[in-house]
């Protein structure tokens, strides 16, 4: 019998070299290239090149009947998966240790239940004695899910059996998972591959839907299952963190829906609750009118979401003035920063200036740039900006500001909240106007930090600088 062949994989990327080295040419990563074997079991025969078969080939104007789709029960989880979990479809749910992944989903699967769906629950890192606990805590125990604590593939697919496949399988980790078919250890890239494969195909074949659950390195990726990501139909990030009890499910990848809908979620004592309607949230963290702070009208996917921008700009002790960013792109700061100095006449570099988007949320749009701006103004400048007011709009390079997508949305937010004026770029569409909120126009930068900092002269705004 042929020696298996050794490979040697990248557990980052899952790029394959033919010997060891240090570093990944492929993702650049350092001491992530491991040993694996060959994916075959001892023995078997590499099979005969099989002869292909002929398949029809159909129109893109074909029979397009919507997937039916599996209500979850959790509005917000239907909201993230674009309206219910597909069934023979795969989902990977990524997120940090402790972030809350195995309370949503034995919830999810508690709900489920309560919606007349049959899921299974296999626990990889806990005992079935603590999920119980975990369920009783929540007051599910009535709830029936069917639970087991097993780690190898066969075992879970035998288990599962062929008649009377579950709507719903939830694997807790896809990490802890090993399938005797490969001869690698758990937890590796080919292991994950493989169990994940397998778990795919189950699901594939008789209709069930699979939940993965993945873990991720400090770098924000799903370490391993990187190369599982390209294997699911979608994939739900569920981020936060420590210091707040906010949860938010992202989606980042998605074969039957929107992908940039977000569902919000806040850890409780009782488990995570639904938060549907936001924007009350972000905002009630105490908002004084203290100088630095914004309120941005965003939007997460379909949803508006306004949430308050605090910036800290300080005189600093040190050479290098410190830039530091909670929630939002350090690089767009940075250009935001460098258009208010170049085009405004505002003098950062002196300054420190801290950066922070409250409640734990992360802003990925260019649209949060006016009120980033308006905040770090404000703060320069020492003027509080008017409490009931929003800011939104994109700045350019060139010290322009221009409109935001989806106005009407953040508008009708604004003025459902009790906020009575809204700043944002001047060739907004009208169409988009809330009649209960005033609304500033600007064009530029400029004139916009003149309107804040109340002297309007154009570019020579000097601000002091305290020593
Ligand atoms: P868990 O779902 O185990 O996280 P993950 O599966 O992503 O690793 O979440 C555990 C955390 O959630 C833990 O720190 C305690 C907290 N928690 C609550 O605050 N309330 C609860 O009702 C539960 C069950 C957990
Ligand atoms: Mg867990």
């Amino acid at each position: 019998m042929a020696k298996p062949q050794a490979r040697y994989v990248c557990q980052s990327c899952g790029a394959v070299t033919a010997r060891w080295q240090g570093r990944c040419d492929a993702c650049g990563a350092w001491n992530s290239i491991v040993e694996e074997r060959e994916d075959r079991l001892p023995g078997a025969k590499a099979a005969a090149a099989p002869r292909g078969r002929k398949v029809a080939l159909e129109n893109l104007s074909g029979d397009n009947t919507p997937p039916p789709r599996i209500g979850t029960g959790i509005a917000e989880l239907n909201r993230v998966t674009g309206g219910g979990i597909v069934p023979g479809s795969a989902i990977l749910v990524g997120g940090d240790p402790g972030i809350g992944k195995s309370t949503l989903l034995i919830q999810a699967a508690a709900a489920l239940w309560k919606e007349g769906h049959r899921s299974v629950y296999i626990s990889g890192e806990e005992a079935t004695a603590q999920v119980r606990m975990r369920a009783e805590r929540l007051g599910l125990s009535k709830a029936e899910v069917a639970l087991a604590a097993i780690t190898n593939v066969e075992d879970i697919l035998a288990t599962l059996g062929k008649t009377d496949p579950p709507s719903v399988i939830i694997i807790d980790s896809i990490q802890t998972m090993w399938t005797g078919t490969v001869d690698s250890a758990p937890g590796t890239v080919t292991q994950v591959r493989a169990s994940a494969q397998a778990f795919i195909r189950y699901a594939k074949k008789h209709g069930s839907a699979v939940v993965l659950v993945g873990h991720v390195t400090k770098d924000g990726q799903i370490a391993g299952p990187r190369v599982v990501e390209h294997m699911v139909d979608a994939v739900l990030f569920f981020e936060g963190d420590g210091a707040h009890a906010f949860r938010i499910l992202r989606t980042i990848k998605n074969r039957f829906g929107p992908t940039d809908e977000i569902g919000v979620f806040e850890m409780t004592g009782k488990g995570l609750a639904e938060v549907p309607n936001p924007s009350a949230l972000f905002l009630t963290e105490s908002r004084d009118a203290a100088p630095g702070s914004a309120v941005f009208a965003g939007m997460e996917g379909t949803r508006p979401i306004l949430v308050e921008i605090q910036a800290l700009v300080a005189p600093t002790a040190y050479g290098t003035p410190r830039r530091a960013v909670v929630g939002w792109d350090s690089n767009r700061l940075a250009m935001v920063l460098a258009v208010l100095e170049a085009r405004c006449g505002m003098r950062f570099s002196g300054q420190e200036v801290y950066l922070n988007v409250a409640g734990g949320l992360r802003l990925s749009e260019p649209a949060a740039d006016l009120a980033v701006a308006a905040a770090l103004i404000s703060s320069l400048s020492h003027q509080p900006l008017p409490r009931d007011e929003v800011f939104f709009g994109e700045i350019s390079l060139s010290g322009g500001i221009r409109p935001a997508a989806m106005t009407a949305a953040r508008l009708k937010e604004a003025s459902k909240l009790g906020f009575r004026a809204a700043n944002l770029a001047s060739n907004t569409k009208r169409e988009d106007d809330a009649p209960s909120l005033t609304l500033n126009r600007y064009e530029t930068l400029n004139e916009f930090a003149g309107k804040i900092v109340g002297a309007g002269t154009g570019p020579t705004v000097q601000m002091p600088v305290e020593a």
